[in-house]
């Protein structure tokens, strides 16, 4: 390291005499810079090193300049500015190579940690499965259960054990998908064969409710689509009543419209409910005085319920004697539509993210 030490010392100090002094000077400090390049480890170093030996007040280069080149006399200013030349760009070049190497140490694969995060949209469940959530959790505070079942089901569980059987008329109104080649299977046309099978599988006392989608032969307007989502439910113990069974709609009709809503039931017909029941609210917009929503009626059919009936119980091999229930089944679709007062079925299918927006 001599070079380097007579950087500090005026040129008439150097103790030279020829040009050709001069070059082995050079020669032996592009060596020491070189040398020392080869220690660089990282940005820090990298500064350091490109300071000590190009920095404008005190670096190498700059004493040079200083010390050799300016007080030299005429005969060695040639192979000194050669000499400072050929260093400055071995030292540039040097300085260049190790900052690429340098970067792609410290940075790997290029990320760059000040940059904002990308901001990713937070879905939100649809209406539906909203509304399922709402009735559920009502449903699950009174001691219910949810199950879910097959959305292919057999004649015998949509049909036959819910007391409907072949060519009895209730089957031409559920306007059925039948798979071809199926041997017969459908499409559940309801929920309601979730409690055959429900029932088949568990012995007595029976309290669930049953979330799924259901398919019919409709033609989609504002108030029909094939696919429909309905929630079913069962309660079976031995001395369940019609008491129970009003109690259980009338509470469940003030928890999903609203403490005010009044609860009617007016005669209905189902094969797998005797008595059957359609459920009515007094209309939760106008109060009971009539508006759009209720069709100047003050009322709004809500579902269709009844006691079980003792036939559906024959299927399961449950005691008819002693054990008595309710039954219900729902429309989702309808029950959302009817809580926000829409009036076009279709824009729960649409996903039209302007809609669904509107419920987050
Ligand atoms: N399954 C009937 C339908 O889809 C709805 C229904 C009515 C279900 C009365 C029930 C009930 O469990 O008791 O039209």
């Amino acid at each position: 390291m001599i070079a380097l030490e007579k950087t500090a010392l005026r040129f008439d100090a150097l103790g030279v005499s020829a040009p050709a002094d001069i070059a082995a000077v050079f020669a032996e400090l592009r060596a020491a810079a070189s040398a020392e390049s080869a220690q660089i480890r990282g940005t820090d170093s990298l500064e350091s090193f490109r300071v000590k030996w190009l920095g404008r007040r005190d670096g190498i280069c700059s004493r040079i300049t200083e010390n050799w080149l300016k007080p030299a006399p005429p005969e060695f200013k040639k192979s000194i500015g050669a000499g400072l030349n050929e260093l400055r760009s071995a030292l540039e070049g040097t300085i260049e190579s190790a900052k690429s190497s340098v970067a792609d140490l410290s940075s790997g694969p290029g990320i760059d940690l000040s940059l904002p995060g990308v901001e990713r949209p937070v879905g939100t469940h649809h209406l539906i499965r909203q509304t399922y959530e709402e009735v559920e959790r009502i449903f699950l505070s009174l001691g219910f259960s949810v199950v879910e079942g097959p959305e292919i089901e057999t004649p015998y569980y949509n049909f036959e054990a819910l007391n409907i059987p072949e060519f009895h008329p209730a089957r031409d109104n559920m306007d059925t998908f039948y798979i071809e080649g199926s041997g017969g299977h459908l499409l559940r046309t309801h929920t309601s064969p979730m409690q055959i099978r429900t029932m088949e599988k568990q012995a007595p006392p029976v309290r669930i409710v049953v979330p799924g989608k259901v398919y019919r032969r409709d033609n989609p307007d504002a108030t029909h689509t094939y696919m429909f989502h309905q929630i079913e439910g069962l309660a079976v113990d031995n001395d369940i009543t019609f008491c129970d069974f009003r109690g259980t709609v009338e509470h469940f009709v003030r928890e999903f419209l609203g403490p005010k809503v009044k609860t009617r039931l007016r005669p209905s017909y189902f094969p797998f409910t005797e008595p059957s029941a359609e459920v009515d609210a007094s209309c939760h917009i106008c109060g009971g005085s009539g508006c759009r929503t209720c069709k100047h009626s003050g009322w709004i059919e809500m579902f269709g319920a009844g006691m079980v009936n003792p036939a559906v119980y024959g299927f399961v091999n449950y005691d008819p004697k002693r054990l008595s229930g309710f039954a219900f089944g729902m429309g989702v679709d309808r029950l959302a539509m009817l809580r926000y007062g829409m009036t076009d079925l279709q824009v729960l299918f649409q996903n039209d993210v302007r809609f669904l927006r509107q419920f987050p």
